[in-house]
């Protein structure tokens, strides 16, 4: 299998036509390079599942809220693609900036409910560029199926509900989070910690489980969970908290009570590196990871 690699939107719409046959079913899996497990997961779950895999490798700008986040995320376009020609992907979408915004962009997409709470607090304009560009990319690969992993779960929600309201032909599939030995969710961003501040990191999810555990054996009042995980974190004063916040798990509103199932979500400071992770927490009915 030769995994073709494809820089231009035209041929990108010339590829998917010339595959798209009647039964056939096209997976995506929209990434910003770095791949790591998490995003190999992302692919082989649409592999399973489809008859073609395209991923697409673009770092959209429109998504940053800071200059210097975007220009120091991880580019590594080579060995992205030796992994996705490893894991049998049939097209790599990697577009210029260029390319995908030849004019500044004028046309967005806002889905100011899902997008108000936790990560969109503190990263004013990170789902409205998120949302714009997977429309793009959507409009682009024309994909039946679309992969995302469930560390981001909020950006799970978002395309969600905009796939929903816009009536897009796409079906959404979370992927679990895939985590280091030690607990640590990957994220591209691990790279830029240092032995120390990795050593440290695994508190966050130390900490999120100590609130699930919590859950599962009934504690349903939220300000108490999040205390439970508050004295977990406390023993490394180095990691700076931003939300640690207890939420609906398809709305993403906070929840002062835990019916069924919610999501326990933090992002904290270790050093200069901002991580993010959450769980899924169901009451009485034993842990979901
Ligand atoms: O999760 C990501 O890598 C990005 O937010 C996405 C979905 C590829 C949009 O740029």
């Amino acid at each position: 299998l030769k995994t073709e690699v494809i820089f231009r939107i035209h041929q990108m719409r010339e590829w998917i036509q010339m595959k798209r046959k009647p039964g056939l079913t096209v997976a995506c899996a929209p990434t910003m390079g770095a791949l790591h497990a998490g995003h190999i997961a992302l692919i082989e779950a649409a592999r399973a599942a489809s008859d073609f895999v395209v991923v697409t490798i673009f770092v959209n700008p429109l998504q940053f809220d800071r200059k210097d986040d975007y220009e120091a995320y991880t580019r590594s376009l080579v060995k992205d693609l030796e992994i996705c020609r490893a894991h049998k992907v049939d097209a790599v979408f990697v577009p210029s900036g260029d390319e995908m915004y030849p004019v500044p962009a004028g046309t967005f997409i806002d889905v100011p409910e899902v997008s108000k709470h936790l990560c969109g607090s503190f990263r004013p304009g990170h789902f409205r560029g998120v949302a714009t560009v997977v429309a793009k990319l959507f409009n682009i690969v024309q994909p039946d199926l679309a992969y995302f992993g469930e560390k981001d779960a909020q950006q799970v929600a978002v395309i969600r509900k905009m796939v929903t309201d816009l009536n897009m032909p796409v079906r959404v599939v979370p992927v679990p989070t895939v985590r280091e030995p030690d607990g640590l969710a990957l994220s591209s961003r691990n790279q830029r910690l240092s032995a120390e501040e990795r050593s440290i990191a695994p508190i966050l999810y130390q900490a999120l489980r100590a609130a699930q555990a919590d859950v599962a054996q009934g504690c349903l009042d939220s300000q108490a969970v999040k205390s439970r995980a508050q004295a977990v974190l406390a023993a490394q004063p180095a990691v700076r908290v931003e939300y640690l916040e207890v939420v609906d798990s398809l709305s993403m509103q906070p929840v002062e009570a835990i019916e069924g199932a919610a999501r326990i979500a933090i992002a904290a400071w270790v050093g200069s590196t901002r991580l993010i992770d959450n769980v899924l927490c169901t009451s009485g009915e034993g842990m979901v990871f």
